[in-house]
């Protein structure tokens, strides 16, 4: 066992139970295992950027928020509330067409409360805001990958010469690390649409002990390993020769995600379709089937404000859920081809302060 795991108890798991659905019955008598709070104790430590202002968000505020439309036109016949137990009602009424859309005018000034999600307090938690979902897919051969997914009711998508681009309701961010015997191997830390796989062994830990670090980049979300500039780009936006947009991370507000998390497990019985399942019959679970968008369509063209340069809209869609973020990764840790060689960093990068 690697020295980062000295004096703490790892659970000894049954590889069976969690990746097989059980009835409802069944999860009704079922405790959280023992085994959960193991990838609660190696969950990671959040780290949002000290000038953030879109903050973790409660899931079932963002329902709260909105209204499913297709076509920027409300649909017709879906439950209302809408809450975290009827939201997969939506996949029988346009699924992946759907965008649950801000009822609030998200353009005001200043802009609606929702959007800016709960600051954590000084143990880090989001007070009265469930803004995680851990999800763990047991593949019954040792191999455990637990997904710790953000959820963010807005994301600013950063400003290059002067102008904004990619801002959109919600946003869902995640890392997975993956878990081989009950010892953590690699990690997937999630980038715009793609991201990077480190060795478990080469990411920093907090405070020295055995949570790993993950920071989170100003107004966009996306995950780093390490504090300071990141250059990136987004798929479709063609900057000119020399310029570049930037994330910014720093050891502004820490995030312990796990102080307001949802639980679940997922398994994969008929191939292709998630099948999930909640360690105890308190915690939503419909929710993580729902296959459509967390937030408004893309504005159209003459929509106040939005504007098109360089090939990229300043407002952007909002994003599907956890269910389409790859959850069966096989022998893989990074999602279905992103990026294509997955190549798992042994070492932090040079030139990145931790
Ligand atoms: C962080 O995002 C806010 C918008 O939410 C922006 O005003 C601020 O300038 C950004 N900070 C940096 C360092 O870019
Ligand atoms: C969306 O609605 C507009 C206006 O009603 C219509 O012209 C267009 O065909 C619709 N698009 C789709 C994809 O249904
Ligand atoms: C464990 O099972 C998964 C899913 O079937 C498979 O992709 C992976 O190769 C297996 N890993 C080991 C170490 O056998």
């Amino acid at each position: 066992m690697a020295p980062f795991f000295a004096g703490v108890a790892v659970a000894v798991f049954a590889a069976h139970a969690w990746c097989t659905p059980t009835s409802q019955n069944e999860r009704r008598q079922t405790t959280l295992p023992s085994f959960v709070n193991t990838y609660v104790s190696l969950a990671p430590i959040v780290y949002l950027h000290s000038t953030e202002n879109y903050f973790p968000s409660d899931l079932g505020a963002q329902l709260a928020n909105t209204q499913p439309e297709i076509n920027y036109t409300v649909v017709s016949g879906a439950p209302n509330p809408l809450t975290l137990d009827n939201l997969d009602s939506l996949n029988a009424l346009g699924g992946s067409s759907i965008y649950l859309t801000s009822i609030d005018d998200t353009t005001s000034n200043p802009q609606p409360q929702w959007l800016k999600g709960v600051i954590p307090d000084a143990t880090g938690k989001t007070n009265g805001a469930v803004s995680c979902s851990i999800i763990v897919c047991d593949y019954g051969n040792g191999t455990v990958d637990a997904y710790y997914m953000f959820f963010y009711a807005y994301n600013w998508g950063g400003e290059v010469l002067g102008l904004n681009f990619d801002d959109h309701i919600g946003d869902w961010e995640h890392t997975m690390t993956r878990f081989s015997n009950g010892v953590p191997q690699t990690m997937w830390y999630s980038q715009h649409g793609s991201g990077e796989a480190f060795e478990y062994s080469a990411v920093a830990k907090y405070n020295g002990g055995i949570r790993p670090i993950v920071y989170s980049g100003n107004g966009s979300h996306a995950n780093y390993a390490t504090s300071g500039t990141h250059d990136h780009t987004i798929p479709g936006l063609d900057l000119p020769i020399g310029v570049a947009l930037v994330d910014y991370t720093d050891n502004g507000y820490l995030w312990d995600p796990t102080l307001s998390a949802y639980y679940a497990s997922v398994s994969f019985p008929s191939g292709t379709t998630p099948v999930f399942a909640a360690y105890d019959s308190t915690t939503p679970v419909n929710w993580l089937n729902f296959v459509g968008q967390w937030g408004d369509e893309q504005y159209q063209s003459n929509y106040p404000g939005q504007y098109d340069v360089f090939g990229q809209y300043r407002y952007s869609s909002g994003p599907t859920g956890p269910e389409d973020k790859d959850l069966d990764r096989g022998d893989g840790t990074c999602p279905s081809g992103l990026p294509d060689p997955c190549i798992i960093i042994p070492v932090l990068l040079p030139g990145e302060k931790v």
